[in-house]
C-alpha cells in the first residue's frame, strides 16, 4: 500500500519516457491493468477492517485519477509532438511552379451565333430561341406544311414518336413566337436543327439562324436590304452583295434563295421569302393588317467562309488542333 505513491513517480518517469501511442498502451496496462499494482491494492481491501476499508479505498482511487490523469497528458502530448514532426517533414513547397492548366475556347459556331445575335441586336431585333424537340404542329402544320404534304418528305425528318420531331429548321421558333407575342416583331432565332443526312457538306445536326420581322409595312426590300447589310457588317466588306434566286418554301410567298457575292462567283447561304397568309392565320395574326418576313441562314455555311474551313466534319470530330485556333 505505501509503495502506492511512488507509483505515481514511477508512471511519470515511464510516461515521460515514452514516445510513441502504441508503447503507452503497454504502460498503462502495467500500471491499470488487470495485474497491475492498482488492481492489487484494491484486491487486498477486504483484509481491512469495516472503518478502514473505505479510507484506503478512496486513496487507492485517488491515486488511480492521478495516474489516468498523467497518461491523458502524455497521450496529449505525444499526438501533437507526431503532428507537428508531420507538418515539418511535409511541408509544402508552393513555390514550385504548377502542372499547365488548360485553358478552352469557344467553338467557331459559337463565335459566329454571338456575332449574329450581336449585329442584328444592334438594328433592334430581340435574340430568341426554341425547343429542339419539337412537336408536329410547330415543324410543319402551323408552317403550312400540312399531313402529306410533299415538303415533309423534303425534310428527312428524325422522328421521336408519331407526335414529335427533332427540328428541321429554326422555322417553328417563328409560329412560337407569334403565339405569344403580338406585332410589331423583329427576331432572329439561332439554334441547333436535325436532319437525316450525312457527308462532306451535310451533317445531322447543324446550325440555323432564323430570322422574323412583322409589321404593317414590311417588304420584299425591306428583307433583301436587311439580309445585305447584315452579311457585309458579318464579313466586314461593304462591297458584299446579294441577289435573290426565285424559289418556294411552303410558309414563304414570294419565296427566294439567298445568293451571296463570293470570290467572283455566287454561293447559296440560305432562303427567306414574305411569310405566307396562311401562318399568320396559324398564330391568329391577321395578314390583311400584318405582314412581314422570314429567313433562315446556315451557321455552318457562314463560319467556314469566315474563318476559310473547308469542311463541314471539321466542327464536330472534335480535333483540338482544329478547334484551338479560334
Ligand atoms: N426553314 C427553311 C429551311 O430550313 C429556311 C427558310 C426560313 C426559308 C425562313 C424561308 C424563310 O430550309
Amino acid at each position: 500500500m505505501d509503495n502506492l505513491d511512488q507509483l505515481i513517480e514511477q508512471a511519470k518517469t515511464d510516461f515521460l519516457g515514452c514516445f510513441k501511442l502504441s508503447e503507452l498502451d503497454h504502460i498503462k496496462a502495467r500500471f491499470l491493468g488487470k495485474s497491475g499494482p492498482i488492481a492489487e491494492a484494491m484486491k487486498t481491501l477486504s483484509l481491512l477492517s469495516a472503518e478502514e476499508r473505505p479510507k484506503k479505498g478512496a486513496e487507492i482511487n485517488q491515486i488511480k485519477r492521478q495516474i489516468e490523469d498523467l497518461l491523458n497528458i502524455r497521450k496529449e502530448e505525444i499526438i501533437s509532438a507526431e503532428l507537428n514532426k508531420r507538418l515539418e517533414e511535409e511541408k509544402i513547397d508552393i513555390t514550385l511552379p504548377s502542372r499547365k492548366f488548360e485553358k478552352g475556347s469557344l467553338h467557331p459556331v459559337v463565335n459566329t451565333i454571338s456575332s449574329i445575335s450581336k449585329i442584328f441586336h444592334s438594328i433592334g431585333f430581340d435574340v430568341t430561341d426554341g425547343p429542339e424537340i419539337e412537336d408536329d404542329f410547330h415543324n410543319f402544320t402551323a408552317l403550312n406544311i400540312p399531313e402529306s404534304h410533299p415538303a415533309r418528305a423534303m425534310h428527312d425528318t428524325f422522328y421521336i414518336n408519331k407526335n414529335y420531331v427533332l427540328r428541321t429548321h429554326t422555322s417553328p421558333v417563328q409560329i412560337r413566337y407569334m403565339e405569344n407575342n403580338a406585332p410589331p416583331i423583329q427576331i432572329i432565332s439561332p439554334g441547333r436543327v436535325y436532319r437525316v443526312d450525312s457527308d462532306a457538306t451535310h451533317s445531322p445536326m447543324f446550325h440555323q439562324v432564323e430570322g422574323l420581322m412583322i409589321n404593317k409595312d414590311v417588304n420584299f426590300s425591306n428583307l433583301k436590304g436587311i439580309v445585305q447589310s447584315f452579311l457585309q457588317k458579318y464579313f466586314e466588306d461593304e462591297k458584299l452583295t446579294i441577289r435573290f434566286r426565285p424559289s418556294y418554301f411552303p410558309f414563304t410567298e414570294p419565296s427566294a434563295e439567298i445568293d451571296m457575292s463570293w470570290n467572283g462567283g455566287w454561293l447559296e447561304i440560305g432562303g427567306c421569302g414574305m411569310v405566307h397568309p396562311n401562318v399568320l392565320k396559324h398564330v391568329n395574326i391577321n395578314p390583311e393588317e400584318f405582314q412581314g418576313f422570314a429567313f433562315g441562314l446556315g451557321v455552318e455555311r457562314l463560319t467556314m467562309l469566315k474563318y476559310g474551313i473547308d469542311d463541314l466534319r471539321h466542327f464536330f470530330n472534335h480535333d483540338l488542333r482544329f478547334l484551338e485556333q479560334f
